[in-house]
């Protein structure tokens, strides 16, 4: 158990949880690591990188197959795994929770799975103009597949969702998806999720929320969204890469074909009577699966359920406005996410300096930060700019992290 572990219920403590995450104590360029790029993927605590350890030296073995006590030891903790993540989300069973990739692969599933089953020519997949990547190329290449058109719900010049244009795109009849961020990686955009999956189903639509940032950022409920899927990825939520999870209706999910075949999936394979497949989870998770990137995940997820989601999103926000605020007092920049809703995440360009030259710069200082187009160039479209520089916190981020951002962005002014 780690120092904050131990701190469960009380007081949010940075020092405390600072230490559990070895990386903060390096340096980068002689200088000290101000980590400011968890929307990218975060830093792991010690005890995900202990549970990977532990799994890996200890009772090591395949899953689902042995009936050798190593065999069974590693079947339960990555089923335990499952069951963190069910109740992290607030599933409804364990059976809707499928572990994939990553987010893109989740959606892919969905996209490919659903989407060639369920899709045809005139139908509509809906998203908006604030997607990452991942949740636009997947529905672009199902819908070149069924003859299905996808159509891009706009947003307003602040980035947050225009409201009007949703409200009007979501009664097409031919929407038949609903696919969308709950919150933008590139805009920090926070979306109303719950209204907007609400509308969706009046309408008869399916929906899929990409909850990548958000889940990092406070409690997801996947019942009080009453979303049909939702995914987010292992390594942003502090746990590693290679594992993914994709939320499903047990219903939905056991009426889709497999995504992939092979073992562990399958009922019966027979060249006699043919081939029959289980149900969810194990349909869709063929082959041997990420097992100790699965158990990583879980330790995340104890770390974050023992400092509480609730008690992080407090933390955040009121450094989120303390960052706000401190960025506000510069000349010369320009805030690219506007929105009265947003989280966790500051995307701004700077007069007359390239983002990647100011990127370069603060690495030099110690700041780590992304710039560029955040995987999602139709933002950056909308907004008539190539790229943007994005500082993002997370969980062990402080004031002193603030500060020496904004020093280090002075001085890159300076250099200039
Ligand atoms: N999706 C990740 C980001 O926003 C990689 O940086």
């Amino acid at each position: 158990m780690t120092q904050a572990m131990k701190k469960t219920q009380q007081a949010y403590d940075s020092a405390t949880i600072r230490a559990d995450f070895p990386s903060l104590s390096r340096d980068v360029n002689g200088q000290k690591v101000v980590f400011l790029d968890t929307a990218a993927s975060a830093l792991k605590p010690s005890s995900v990188t202990q549970a990977m350890s532990d799994m890996m030296a200890g009772e090591y073995a395949n899953i689902h197959r042995g009936l050798y006590q190593f065999s069974a030891s590693a079947t339960a903790k990555f089923e335990a795994a499952r069951g963190k993540v069910a109740t992290f989300i607030n599933a409804p069973h364990e059976n809707s929770v499928i572990f994939t990739r990553n987010a893109t692969e989740s959606i892919n599933l969905v996209a490919q799975s659903w989407g060639r089953a369920n899709l045809i020519a005139g139908d509509v997949v809906l998203i908006t103009a604030m997607e990452h990547h991942a949740n636009i190329v997947p529905w672009h290449m199902v819908c070149e597949q069924t003859g299905a058109r996808l159509e891009v719900v706009a947003i307003n010049d602040d980035g947050s969702l225009n409201t009007d244009d949703f409200n009007a795109k979501i009664k097409n009849p031919d929407v038949k998806m609903l696919a969308f961020s709950a919150m933008s990686n590139a805009l920090g955009t926070v979306n109303p999720v719950a209204d907007m999956v609400a509308q969706a189903r009046a309408s008869g639509v399916v929906t899929l929320v990409d909850a990548c940032q958000a889940v990092i950022h406070g409690v997801v409920d996947v019942q009080a969204w009453e979303c049909d899927f939702m995914v987010f990825s292992g390594h942003k939520l502090y746990g590693p890469s290679g594992i993914g999870v994709l939320y499903g209706r047990e219903n939905l999910l056991n009426a889709m074909p497999p995504y992939q075949g092979g073992g562990d999936m399958i009922d019966v394979v027979s060249f006699e009577t043919g081939i029959t497949y289980k149900n969810a989870p194990s349909r869709f998770e063929a082959g041997t699966p990420a097992i100790v990137e699965a158990v990583g995940l879980g330790a995340a997820i104890d770390y974050l359920t023992a400092i509480g989601m609730d008690a992080i999103a407090a933390h955040e926000a009121d450094l989120y406005a303390y960052l706000c605020d401190e960025f506000a007092k510069l000349d010369g920049v320009r805030l690219i996410g506007r929105a009265q809703n947003r989280a966790s995440v500051l995307s701004f360009v700077m007069d007359g300096i390239h983002p990647q030259d100011i990127g370069v710069l603060l690495d030099k200082q110690g700041v780590a930060v992304r710039v560029g187009h955040h995987c999602a160039m139709p933002v950056m479209e909308r907004m008539g700019i190539d790229g943007t520089v994005r500082a993002s916190i997370g969980l062990y981020n402080t004031r002193d992290d603030v500060d020496a951002f904004i020093a280090a962005l002075k001085k890159v002014q300076k250099f200039f």
